[in-house]
């Protein structure tokens, strides 16, 4: 049994290619692309610095899943590290929460709202991203320290990898409940490349500025099955 496992997880890595997010390249220096950690010290969740004390994240990095029900993450259970591509490392900023703002009307991630911020006690010494919008025919990037396989483990390294913007039609033929004005849907027809685990919250991102949150997919990089992004243009007026 031990040894089966063993193997299998040798031959899964084994099959994986040494990318992602799923299919991507090792990220530049981005100090506003952070880390959500929980109050065990693991890390859980990406994140975007909109403002010096403001993370933008997905709601659905703000309640816990378990086998005993959901609950709501408190401000003090969530760290945010800035700064860090390597998360073996120490450098960069830790920085605690004060504030938790989920969207009031979010319920699942495939229900949309997918969004929430996070207010820092502290302002962070980093340049943050500024708010954008995307449309079909825009090349996003997606940035996380997501699984770089469906059965991989988290990245300890920030990666990135580039995503065409579909149209809307697209995303609601593959996409339940796809809501066009407040969702994004990025990927290749063959698959390859994606979001996966781990990078939820994290940002894609068209030239330059923040147009959506890593939000759900059906597994990772699958053929015909583009990632689901919240649509952070309809919520500037909130956040
Ligand atoms: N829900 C995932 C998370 O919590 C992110 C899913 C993104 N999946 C995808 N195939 N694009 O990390």
């Amino acid at each position: 049994m031990r040894i089966s496992a063993l193997v299998l997880a040798v031959l899964v890595l084994a099959a994986t290619p040494a990318a992602a997010v799923v299919g991507g390249r090792e990220a530049a220096d981005q100090p506003w692309v952070v880390a959500l950690y929980d109050a065990n010290g693991n890390f859980y969740c990406g994140g975007a610095l909109i403002a010096a004390d403001k993370v933008l994240t997905a709601a659905h990095c703000t309640v816990e899943r378990t086998a005993f029900g959901t609950h709501e993450r408190r401000a003090g259970d969530i760290r945010v590290v800035a700064g860090r591509r390597d998360l073996g490392r120490k450098d960069g900023r830790e920085a605690r929460v004060s504030i938790v703002w989920r969207h009031p009307d979010f319920r699942s991630a495939a229900q949309g709202d997918d969004i929430a911020t996070l207010t820092l006690v502290e302002k962070l010494p980093y340049r943050p991203v500024p708010l954008g919008e995307a449309g079909p025919g825009d090349v996003g990037t997606v940035l996380g320290w997501g699984r770089t396989a469906e059965l991989a483990p988290p990245s300890p390294t920030l990666r990135e990898v580039d995503l065409p913007v579909l149209d809307d039609q697209a995303c609601g033929r593959v996409l339940e409940g796809f809501r066009p004005d407040a969702m994004l849907c990025a990927g290749y027809p063959d698959g390859g490349r994606d979001a996966c685990e781990g990078d939820s919250g994290g940002p894609l991102t068209v030239r330059g500025a923040l147009v959506g949150i890593v939000s759900y997919g059906k597994g990772c990089a699958r053929a015909g099955l583009p990632g689901a992004y919240t649509r952070v243009s309809r919520y500037r007026d909130r956040i």
